[in-house]
């Protein structure tokens, strides 16, 4: 990343009524109240994006009363640079409002070489969640996740950690992403039985992949766990972005390994016949795709992701209308029902 030119650097002061722009939802039974809208730092935020528009972005987030910030050990590229970023960006903006913020870092995915950087043993959490720190500048995350289940580790391994970074002071709160039903439920019982507070699961859900509706919605209500919806453009492709064409800077052509051409080519008559209904509502293809996610039962916030602080002013803009009429949920179910 590039350092800002300090010549024309403007010290941030955050608006004053941030907290009147959006909403705040209770995470399960929990405490923690989380923006209906959260940012999450997996792209833009790396060593080769640029540090003025990733700056822009957090101080447009924060303006709008958005104070949870999604990050993980191996966001970059390279792994480690998003907290890298983060951090600096924390220490010349943030650091006088670290308790209105809530920020969240991970570990699960691959990190470092050797047998050690990846997975859910405790030698690889505990390390991993001291590396962030360090990155981020901070004494603490609000929230903790096990990044995704490890079928080789024991969960009673894996939940003694969580609990240790806990009691260490290292997070006030844990969380897991993509445990199954199976998972999520034996996780819930080893942490209850820790007194650790485990408050929510985070999980891909969009439009394009209504996969969690089977059954994990219930054994998050189930358990009291909050959900927070990750990926709700299917990273892009619910927006009219790749209507005509597919844009320059777009995902789709910058990151091929995640959203790549093909997937985007066999979605657009689906994105075009959803297009239409968002315009019938008065909303562009990207406000409809959120807003339907913060109609469905037990999701506590919906995490997006952005490029430009324009795109996040206009995915916030969502949060205005949540309301659809049944013929609105019929014709979407029509055309998303197999994404289940
Ligand atoms: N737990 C996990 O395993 C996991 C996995 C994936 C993500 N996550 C978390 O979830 C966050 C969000 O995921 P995601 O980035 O895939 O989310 P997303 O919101 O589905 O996709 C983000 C992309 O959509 C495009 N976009 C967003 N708003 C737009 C708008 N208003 N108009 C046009 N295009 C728009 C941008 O693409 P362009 O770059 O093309 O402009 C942006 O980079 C991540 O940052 C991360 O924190 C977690």
């Amino acid at each position: 990343m590039h350092i800002n030119d300090k010549s024309n650097y403007k010290t941030y002061i955050p608006k004053e009524d941030r907290y009147q722009k959006i909403s705040y939802n209770r995470s399960g039974k929990s405490g923690v109240l989380l923006p209906a809208i959260s940012l999450g730092l997996w792209h833009n935020f790396g060593k080769y994006d640029h540090m003025a528009n990733a700056e822009a972005i957090l101080r447009t987030a924060f303006d709008h009363g958005i104070t949870h910030f999604d990050l993980a050990n191996n966001y970059g590229p390279p792994y480690g640079s998003a907290e890298e970023s983060f951090g600096l960006l924390y220490k010349q903006n943030f650091k006088s409002y670290r308790n209105e913020l809530f920020i969240a870092t991970k570990a699960g995915y691959d990190m470092w070489p050797g047998p050690y950087g990846n997975h859910g043993s405790r030698k690889y959490l505990i390390s991993s969640i001291d590396e962030s720190l360090q990155r981020m500048n901070l004494e603490y995350v609000d929230l903790f996740y096990h990044h995704r289940p490890d079928p080789n580790t024991p969960l009673e391994e894996t939940a003694i950690a969580l609990y240790d970074i806990v009691r260490q002071g290292k997070a006030l709160y844990v969380g897991v992403s993509r445990y199954n039903t199976d998972e999520t439920n034996e996780m819930a019982k080893l942490l209850k039985e820790l007194k650790v507070p485990f408050i929510i699961h985070q999980s891909r859900y969009s439009l394009f992949d209504r996969s969690i509706e089977n059954n994990l919605l219930t054994t998050l209500a189930e358990n009291k766990l909050g959900c927070i919806a990750f990926s709700p453009l299917a990273q892009g492709l619910l927006t009219d972005k790749y209507i005509s064409r597919i844009p320059e800077n777009s995902r789709a052509l910058k990151s091929k390994t995640y959203l790549d051409v093909n997937a985007v080519e066999e979605k657009l008559p689906v994105v075009k016949k959803l297009n239409a209904i968002a315009q019938n509502r008065g909303q562009k293809l990207h406000q409809m795709a959120i807003s339907w996610l913060l109609n469905q039962k037990g999701i506590t916030s919906v995490l997006v992701g952005v490029s430009s602080p324009n795109q996040l002013e206009e995915n916030i803009k969502a949060t205005h209308n949540t309301l659809f009429s049944e013929e609105e949920i019929k014709q979407i179910h029509m055309l998303t029902h197999s994404f289940k």
